[in-house]
């Protein structure tokens, strides 16, 4: 059984020869599954030390603006956070008809049209006509800010994408290659071109966010299967909400089987001297028993995460309500993880691949990247 494995293994050469960084770190799951939160602690995960990430919204519901606690975000990079060590997070939520002005005006100086336009109503109209085009203009922003220069240097150390569901990955992120094929030649096609250039490359990794569950397990592997086809890079496996054992496994297996009774339980108790006498016992007893039921059938979908040939990592059920506070210590375990994925790197990729997953499993994640 492993629980570890991270955000860097992908490309920390480990898996790839090039040693450059993922700098467009995608984030997708089955709905619910903490995507937008996965997406929020893995960007002040990745800012912690002095970076500087954006982190974008595409689903237009302000869930990043929520989490951290700000007012709604504007259609504008606005800072949401400081990360650990001074590194800083911003925060982007897309305007669709901002970013089609922004597109009119780029390709064809048509911004005073594009606001009347839009004064019509005409731009609603395109984008829900026209699907694509929405996912279009995304990923275009999404490519803009990862490439984004200024003196020369790059404005952004790492992008973090709060992406659509898994059932709607690929298409959203392969969708201005469509565009390409109906646009063979002009700014569509160079603009297209331009976009997928990056969503390819190693510079991005998709990370599938899931639970211990069946179908959020089995989603995961039809989407990575699916990223594959369609020559995207799948990143790492981020195991959302896990519950953290709180008896030693034997315990917990016992438990799980039924076979712990408040009887077992009173002794303890009473040493204790804790009054409540049987009653006590049997709802604690109840209480271990659903723990241990719940840790045992997570458990058991492990191996099938493991299965899955993606490295992997695993972020605890925090109990509250979530906040920034709960976002710093998921970051924290993120954080773990890329140091030690840059350890196991030093130490020498392939050893640490094999180490980690077994020789032939490494070379299933080698295929996985495009
Ligand atoms: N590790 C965690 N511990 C406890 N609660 C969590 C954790 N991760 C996410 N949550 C909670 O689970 C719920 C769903 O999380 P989130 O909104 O991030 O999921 P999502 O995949 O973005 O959902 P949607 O598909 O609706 O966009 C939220 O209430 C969030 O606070
Ligand atoms: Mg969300």
């Amino acid at each position: 059984m492993r629980r570890t494995g991270s955000f860097r293994c992908s490309y920390a050469g480990a898996v790839n020869p090039d040693p450059s960084p993922v700098r467009c770190h995608v984030v997708t799951g089955k709905g619910g599954t903490g995507k937008t939160t996965v997406a929020a602690a893995l960007a002040l995960a990745l800012a912690a030390d002095g970076g500087s990430v954006l982190l974008i919204e595409t689903e237009g519901r302000q869930g990043i603006a929520q989490l951290f606690d700000t007012p709604p975000l504007p259609y504008e990079e606005r800072r949401v956070a400081v990360a650990r060590g001074g590194g800083e997070v911003k925060a982007l939520a897309i305007d669709v008809e901002e970013a089609l002005l922004d597109y009119l005006d780029m390709f064809y100086n048509l911004r005073r049209a594009g606001r009347a336009l839009r004064k019509m109503g005409a731009i609603d109209f395109a984008t829900s006509i026209a699907p694509g085009l929405r996912d279009v203009l995304i990923t275009g922003k999404i490519k803009e800010a990862v490439t984004r220069r200024h003196d020369g240097r790059r404005v952004y150390d790492a992008v973090v994408v709060d992406a659509p569901p898994t059932g709607r990955i690929t298409r959203f992120l392969g969708v201005t290659a469509e565009m390409a094929q109906l646009a063979r030649s002009g700014p569509i096609k160079t603009q297209s071109d331009g976009v997928m250039a990056v969503l390819r490359s190693p510079q991005t990794a998709v990370h599938l966010v899931t639970l211990l569950e069946d179908m959020p397990v089995q989603e995961t592997s039809d989407a990575i299967a699916e990223l594959t086809g369609a020559g995207l890079p799948v990143g790492s496996v981020v195991v959302n909400m896990a519950a953290e054992p709180v008896l030693p496994t034997d315990g917990l297996e016992r438990a799980a089987s039924g076979l712990l009774t408040g009887a077992d339980l009173a002794p303890a108790l009473t040493a204790a001297h804790l009054s409540g006498g049987q009653e006590l016992a049997d709802a604690l007893a109840a209480e271990v028993v659903e723990h241990a039921q719940r840790w045992v059938s997570q458990d058991a979908l492990r191996d099938d995460v493991e299965a899955l040939g993606r490295p992997t990592v695993e972020l605890p059920l925090l109990t509250g309500s979530m906040d920034v506070g709960c976002l710093f210590e998921l970051a924290g375990r993120l954080e773990e993880h890329l140091r030690d994925e840059v350890g196991r790197a030093d130490r020498g990729p392939s050893t640490a691949a094999r180490n980690e997953r077994g020789a032939e499993r490494s070379a299933g994640a080698i295929g996985g990247m495009a």
